[in-house]
């Protein structure tokens, strides 16, 4: 089976830095082997990454990549390598149950202040989960305004709230982060292994972009070829 997330990689170049609205960039990337150095931009990190070994392969086979050779702890070491060489003055880190102790326990390693808050995944309560809040900085430490809120709730509050210049997130899927920090005329950068699903953020920037442009102009950079039937904007993030 293919996972082709709405095509939206065939109506961009998804090759190298992918520079977009307000500084960003994003790449198509695998940080267990490479990290391009406009991560370290970042002073801020809002990271999903897989929660599990199950998950990893999940997200490799939809890559339609090879899955990596290690296992959950050695591919967690990996991201905190990659964490610790950016490090950003506030972390977020979204994880389920099974690993929640572990990345408390690494976050504790390279943070002060160490708190998460209960969330949910697609608005269902069954669905678990929790985000880690890590800093140094004694005034925001805590958010009383995420507690039991909905993933999703939790981004778009981030990318317009908290402080900062740059956001960045390793593992962008469909671009949640990126589009709420768009949304709101703030710079992010990423990487994403597979390049559909970095391409639904692409087209979600280029179609608000051509919306901007007057009409009778040249086009936007990145407009896509042929409009797109639906507002990706509203996908959820898995
Ligand atoms: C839970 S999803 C994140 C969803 C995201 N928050 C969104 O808005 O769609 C995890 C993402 O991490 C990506 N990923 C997994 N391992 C990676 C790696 N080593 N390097 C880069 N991306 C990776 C997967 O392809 C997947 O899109």
């Amino acid at each position: 089976m293919k996972w082709e997330y709405g095509e939206a990689y065939k109506r961009h170049d998804m090759a190298g830095e992918i520079r977009l609205p307000n500084d960003s960039v994003v790449q198509v990337c695998d940080w267990t082997a490479e990290m391009p150095d406009f991560m370290r931009r970042a002073d801020t990190i809002f990271v999903d990454p897989p929660w599990n070994m199950g998950n990893v392969r999940t997200f490799y086979t939809k890559a339609e990549k090879d899955r990596p050779g290690m296992d959950f702890l050695a591919f967690s070491d990996h991201l905190w390598r990659r964490l610790d060489d950016i490090r950003p003055a506030t972390l977020f880190v979204e994880m389920g149950k099974e690993y929640l102790a572990d990345y408390l326990m690494a976050a504790k390693e390279h943070y002060r202040y160490v708190t998460f808050y209960n969330s949910t995944y697609y608005r269902r309560r069954e669905n678990k989960c929790y985000v880690i809040h890590a800093t140094n900085d004694f005034q925001t430490r805590r958010y009383a305004e995420l507690e039991d809120k909905d993933e999703a709730e939790i981004i778009a509050w981030v990318a317009a709230n908290h402080p900062y210049g740059c956001i960045g997130d390793l593992c962008m899927g469909q671009g949640l982060i990126g589009k709420r920090a768009y949304d709101n005329g703030r710079s992010f950068v990423g990487t994403e292994l597979n390049y559909k699903r970095l391409a639904v953020l692409v087209d979600y920037i280029a179609i608000r972009e051509r919306m901007r442009q007057p009409m009778c102009t040249a086009e936007a950079p990145g407009t896509p070829v042929s409009s797109p039937a639906t507002d990706p904007g509203s996908v959820a993030s898995s």
